[in-house]
């Protein structure tokens, strides 16, 4: 399917905003025990880490290794400023990137804080799978990487730092405020049920452009940029990570489906959380995907402008967000 092709669908906002996205369509009859392969990830960078995942999904692939390897598209891709490669420095020139990954059996890994590898998710997964721990940071999460023959680049890339220096001209050392929906894109978090009915997810960024050296965000923490549990569901975060790490924004849409809500209700109860935390919420924009074990899938933000993308058998589309404040 070609990408002019994608159908945009946020005219069915109204329906989204309590029953989540349909993904069922053209099937005819579900059972109790249904349950409907599907990927979806953050933004509209979401549409090519889906393809990639969802090839693995087709051919009865792992759900692990399709979040792996859809979000890695995005870190390799040198024109996203949010995202791994040709992500945004911090204020002193520094591009240090956060990502996490979890899989069916709660086995989780993450990096934070770490610099000049490009596939971050590919580290956080050796974490998981190579190491007693969950989560390493900065020069030891390096060393990790390089002592498994993970790539040393070199960050930030020229056009990149040119950036910087403008910005760094301009504003000396004052913090730059998060920009809501700067872009379209932020962080990528992908979500995947596989054929054999398990879920896993993964969430890559290069965080807040411009924020304090030692900044970590929401992204690389189990609980608060990505949460997956097996039973229930899966759910993913993005934009302002210190106000989704406020409320453990992915742990608490997994708890709320755990406890009856759909995917979509989910969304909403945790951005409503963040609203009531934060007050002034006017420059934070904060949003959720999440997918149950059916295969259902919601999502909610706080202001308008977020999108995600979600691929199965049937569609491959990207859809507006429902979101909480006009
Ligand atoms: N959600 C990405 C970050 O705040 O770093």
């Amino acid at each position: 399917m070609k990408r002019r092709d994608l159908i945009r669908l946020g005219m069915l906002t109204g329906v989204f905003s309590t029953h989540g996205f349909d993904l069922f369509s053209g099937d005819k009859k579900k059972s109790s025990d249904h349950f409907s392969p599907v990927v979806i990830s953050t933004w509209n960078h979401g549409l090519d880490a889906n393809k990639v995942a969802w090839d693995q999904i087709k051919m009865n692939g792992d759900a692990i290794d399709a979040v792996e390897s859809g979000v890695k598209i995005t870190e390799s891709d040198i024109n996203n400023r949010s995202v791994g490669i040709g992500g945004m420095p911090d204020m002193e020139g520094h591009v240090t990137l956060d990502a996490c990954i979890m899989d069916h059996n709660s086995n989780c890994g993450s990096v934070a804080f770490i610099e000049g590898i490009a596939h971050p998710i590919s580290v956080a997964r050796a974490v998981m799978e190579k190491t007693p721990h969950v989560m390493l940071v900065g020069e030891g999460a390096k060393k990790f990487a390089l002592d498994n023959d993970f790539k040393k680049i070199k960050t930030p890339i020229p056009e990149v730092k040119k950036q910087w220096k403008e910005w760094k001209k301009q504003n000396r050392d004052k913090l730059s405020k998060p920009k809501v929906n700067s872009e379209n894109h932020d962080t990528i978090g992908l979500l995947a049920l596989d054929k054999k009915g398990n879920l896993s997810g993964s969430c890559t960024t290069s965080g807040w452009a411009y924020k304090m050296h030692g900044r970590v965000g929401d992204s690389p923490i189990i609980g608060a940029g990505l949460f997956v549990d097996n039973e229930v569901g899966a759910a993913c975060a993005t934009g302002v990570g210190e106000s989704i790490i406020k409320i453990a924004g992915s742990h608490t849409v997994v708890e709320s489906m755990r406890h009856g809500f759909t995917p979509q209700e989910a969304c909403e109860e945790a951005v409503r959380r963040i609203i009531k935390v934060e007050k002034n919420v006017k420059n934070i924009q904060c949003c959720f995907i999440a997918i149950d074990k059916k295969g259902n899938v919601g999502s909610h933000a706080i202001h308008k402008g977020f999108n995600y993308a979600i691929k199965n058998s049937l569609k491959e589309v990207l859809v507006d967000s429902t979101y909480e404040l006009t």
